[in-house]
């Protein structure tokens, strides 16, 4: 990956030179505010036509002010001079769901406010706008030196971030948050405007919005129209304001033009959001840590978690209501775990990974003064290795005990009623353990217990089975000694002796006088279990492993500090961290493997294809059918087509679901929402052979509004465009049937 930084400064005349492999990457996260100094010309050569300037702009409106950090953690952005908000189905769930009953189940129905007056408030939903990017790195590295490591800086970094956000000029409404990039090497400031009056204005039922559930996720074709409408609202004077009725839809500085055009293969796009997270420029050690050694431990867990819920799930409708949005949520990153390490394997991304760190050490050989640099790669291996049975071992845990049940919130609730008694006094504490006990039955609304005791059985054989003697839990061993190595037996007795895993042990418990009550607890086997494992994590474990981790952190920070001194000709974009990217590509198919090849484009035949009557994930609303079969979709079908999603090679991670893809001229083309399967190593290791982003075309957004939901009142909000496609790339077909 890294070595496809050299490319770049090749002429765009030479790119297809190449058959079969093209030159330029579609790799890179790149900094807004930085886009005119590294990106600008190379955007412009594959079509772009704006300016860099039209994107991140602190002087006038741009692009960077329709765009939105949703929630804290997905991305929308502003389609109308109103303010209405398009992000993906699948961010906007939680607060759908808030608002449906059996009644009035917006999640299956639908829902589409009619006037404003009908839009829905979401109680905690926040709109963040970034109003400009500073670099603030010499502030911030302000008594640092070379040889201080993480822990020492992380209190002088605290210190000097106090003070720079004294500094910062901005508005009373408006926040700074400074992030730290390029492994710690450089610092940005974010000024920010959060709205706190954000109200839902419009989702399709499941049935599309959803349309392949947890099947599909992941997976190309795709034919999911995972999109929902919100709106944001302004105080006095057009500025951030709590909920009130009075608040008024926010005037924005820009919102994007919706396309009608469509893409063609080849074209331009960027993606305008807010990644998460991604490592990049992990050596070869750590890429295999991650996809040989941590991934198959993973999925191995969740294989049998996965398949027990299924079990369950199957046999008994309730069960697959408490626990459908559990399963997707571990099925989620099991099936992106299973992707990115086959993805290693098939790209042969190791090998590519050793000749970078090859590269690496010739270059540091090449010149005594970069001898400093000489051991980076092996200290690294080094670490790593020391590191790799610790990693696991957290690993084990995390996946049998805490992720995947919900026997870990029974004891952390219990636990952080202890707390609160030591820590804020009796009042508190009465006050949460009755509402605790006035909760009761709602806490095992969505908890079935023999499927619990199920996985805890099974994931306590997987563990034991695999984990290191001596990084097994002494408490643990003891149990297994005390029933023979009988799972099953250890997990009965887990559950059945513990008042916390019913409702009315929970009532029986809080009812005790405080003295009563912690004695209680602490007797609890459920309590004692999760005592003795954190305790063992954070005094038999994480000193070790802490080091080490503190180490790692250290040489990456110098390592990338070394790439970006001795590869100067390079361009480097930071890992994602959360804040706002511009990431560009082209829309475009690939070969997932020998022999397929994958089109860019879907359409609604293909939600016909996959129909099945009556299924939770692929049935097919009645009205749906029947524009299909009448082939009635107004202006947004395309030769008698429904245009429904697309890829594109725009290097795209969780955090970036509901952010726009726009093209060469600034327009809303799609929405994007996920990744394909084969390609989802793109967080450790970017290849434009195989990662794919996958967008909801704006055209079936659109129909869906107006022809399927009869909402027209919405699209006319909305500032439709027609932009001439520019078919850039005749020879882009000629060229894959090639390859
Ligand atoms: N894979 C997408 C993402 O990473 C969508 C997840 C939500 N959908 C689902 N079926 N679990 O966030
Ligand atoms: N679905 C992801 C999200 O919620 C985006 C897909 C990805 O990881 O790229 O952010």
């Amino acid at each position: 990956m890294i070595q496809n930084h050299t490319f770049r400064s090749i002429p765009f005349l030479f790119l297809f030179l190449f058959v079969g492999q093209y030159l330029w990457a579609g790799e890179g996260m790149w900094l807004p505010h930085l886009l005119k100094a590294l990106n600008e010309k190379e955007m412009q050569s594959m079509g772009m036509k704006m300016k860099a300037e039209d994107i991140y702009s602190v002087n006038k409106g741009s692009l960077k002010d329709a765009i939105v950090h949703f929630g804290g953690g997905c991305t929308a952005e502003i389609i109308s001079d109103q303010s209405l908000l398009l992000t993906n189905h699948h961010c906007g769930y939680g607060y759908i769901q808030s608002h449906s009953t059996v009644e009035k189940n917006l999640l299956k129905n639908g829902f589409w406010a009619s006037d404003r007056k009908s839009e829905l408030p979401c109680k905690g939903l926040t709109a963040t706008l970034i109003v400009r990017i500073e670099d603030v790195t010499r502030d911030m590295l302000k008594g640092i030196t070379v040889s201080m490591k993480d822990n020492q800086r992380r209190l002088i970094y605290d210190q000097n971030q106090n003070e720079l956000i004294k500094k910062i000029a901005k508005e009373s409404y408006q926040d700074v948050v400074i992030r730290a990039f390029y492994n710690g090497n450089q610092f940005f400031a974010f000024i920010t405007e959060t709205y706190k009056d954000v109200r839902l204005v419009g989702t399709p039922p499941e049935s599309i919005g959803k349309f392949g559930a947890d099947t599909d996720n992941w997976v190309w074709p795709r034919h999911t129209g995972d999109f929902s409408l919100f709106r944001i609202y302004a105080g006095k004077n057009n500025l951030p304001a709590e909920y009130s009725e009075n608040n008024t839809p926010l005037k924005p500085r820009h919102f994007l033009p919706v396309s009608m055009s469509g893409v063609s293969e080849g074209d331009f796009t960027m993606v305008f959001g807010f990644p998460g997270r991604t490592n990049e420029y992990l050596t070869r050690e750590g890429v295999r840590q991650i996809t040989e050694v941590q991934n198959p431990v993973r999925i191995g867990i969740r294989d049998r978690v996965l398949k027990i819920m299924d079990k369950y799930m199957r046999a008994d409708e309730k069960t697959k209501i408490q626990y459908s949005s559990f399963y997707a949520s571990i099925a989620n990153a099991w099936k992106k775990w299973i992707g990115e390490s086959q993805g290693v394997k098939f790209t042969g991304a190791l090998d590519k990974k050793q000749k970078a760190d090859d590269e690496f050490l010739r270059k540091v050989n090449s010149n005594p003064a970069w001898s400093g640099y000489k051991n980076i790669i092996s200290d690294l291996e080094d670490n790593y290795a020391k590191l790799e049975p610790l990693a696991l071992a957290k690993d084990y845990y995390a996946e049998a005990y805490q992720r995947n049940t919900n026997l870990y919130g029974c004891y952390l609730r219990f636990k952080r009623l202890a707390e609160a008694y030591e820590g804020r006094g009796e009042e508190i504490y009465l006050k949460r353990r009755q509402e605790m006990t006035d909760q009761a039955e709602q806490l095992f609304k969505d908890v079935h217990i023999s499927l619990e005791k199920e996985i805890i059985a099974d994931v306590t054989r997987i563990l034991i089975d695999g984990i290191k003697t001596e990084l097994l839990l002494p408490y643990l061993r003891d149990q297994m000694k005390l029933y023979n190595g009988d799972c099953n037996k250890f997990s009965m007795e887990l559950f059945d002796r513990s008042m916390f895993t019913s409702a009315e042990g929970i009532r029986k418990i809080n009812s005790l006088p405080y003295a009563e009550w912690k004695k209680a607890v602490e007797a609890d086997p459920v309590y004692k279990f999760y005592e003795e494992l954190s305790y063992f994590l954070n005094y038999g474990i994480q000193p070790q492993a802490g080091l080490l981790e503190e180490n790692i952190a250290d040489l990456r920070r110098t390592h990338m500090a070394a790439l970006m001194e001795l590869f100067p000709e390079r361009r480097f974009y930071p890992d994602a961290n959360s804040t706002l990217r511009v990431t560009y590509g082209r829309v475009e198919g690939f070969r997932p493997r020998d022999g397929v090849w994958y089109q860019h484009q879907t359409y609604l035949d293909g939600v016909m294809e996959k129909y099945v009557p009556g299924d939770y994930e692929f049935d097919v609303h009645p009205r749906l059918l029947e524009l299909y079969r009448a082939k009635d979709y107004g202006p947004y079908g395309e030769m008698g087509k429904m245009p429904l999603a697309f890829i594109g090679s725009n290097h795209t991670t969780g955090g970036n679901s509901g952010s726009p893809a726009i093209d060469a001229y600034g327009n809303l083309v799609g929405l994007n929402f996920d990744r394909v399967w084969e390609g989802t190593m793109s967080d450790i290791n970017y290849d434009v052979s195989i990662c794919r982003n996958i967008m909801v075309d704006t055209r079936y957004i659109l129909f869906v509004i107006d022809k399927f939901a009869g909402a027209g009142h919405l699209v006319k909000e909305m500032k439709l465009v027609y932009p001439k496609k520019k078919n850039q790339r005749k020879n882009m077909n000629a060229m894959q049937k090639a390859s």
